[in-house]
């Protein structure tokens, strides 16, 4: 149970650091597709800032106390900031590789949440994956 919620803390962690950067994206977007990468990026860093209020409920109900300080989430979180104005073309690729990695890291919460039968969190959990996937389709689908 605790590596449950260790783990799922550090998927929380990442979460949040992948909502602030598809925020710093949609805001310092430019160029020729600035409207629609400014949209789509506004699209994601809402969709996933939704989610993190009940990801932090889900795990104070499996008894365990929130990180939320800038300095817990550097510590947790396994996704890397970005303090560089990148462009356009490089902030599509960095999110997209950032939205494979929040699928790899809530899968490992998903597996350890099914081994401790915690079927509730691993349904909410399981959202997440899909809508990462989501996020995953329409940033590849922008590259091609
Ligand atoms: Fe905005």
């Amino acid at each position: 149970m605790d590596e449950l919620q260790k783990a799922a803390k550090i998927a929380f962690a990442s979460e949040f650091s992948f909502y602030l950067k598809a925020h710093q994206f949609h805001w310092n977007v430019e160029g020729m597709f600035f409207k629609q990468l400014h949209d789509l990026f506004g699209d994601i860093y809402k969709e996933v800032f939704d989610s993190v209020d009940i990801f932090a409920e889900q795990i104070r109900a499996l008894d365990s106390y929130m990180p939320g300080s800038y300095t817990r989430f550097s510590m947790l979180s396994q996704i890397d900031d970005e303090t560089q104005i990148l462009d356009s073309k490089q902030m599509v690729i960095e999110l997209l590789n950032d939205s494979e990695k929040m699928i790899k890291i809530l899968k490992m919460v998903f597996d350890l949440s099914e081994a401790t039968g915690k079927h509730g969190f691993s349904d909410f959990i399981a959202g997440r994956m899909d809508a990462h996937s989501k996020h995953s389709w329409m940033l590849r689908a922008t590259l091609k």
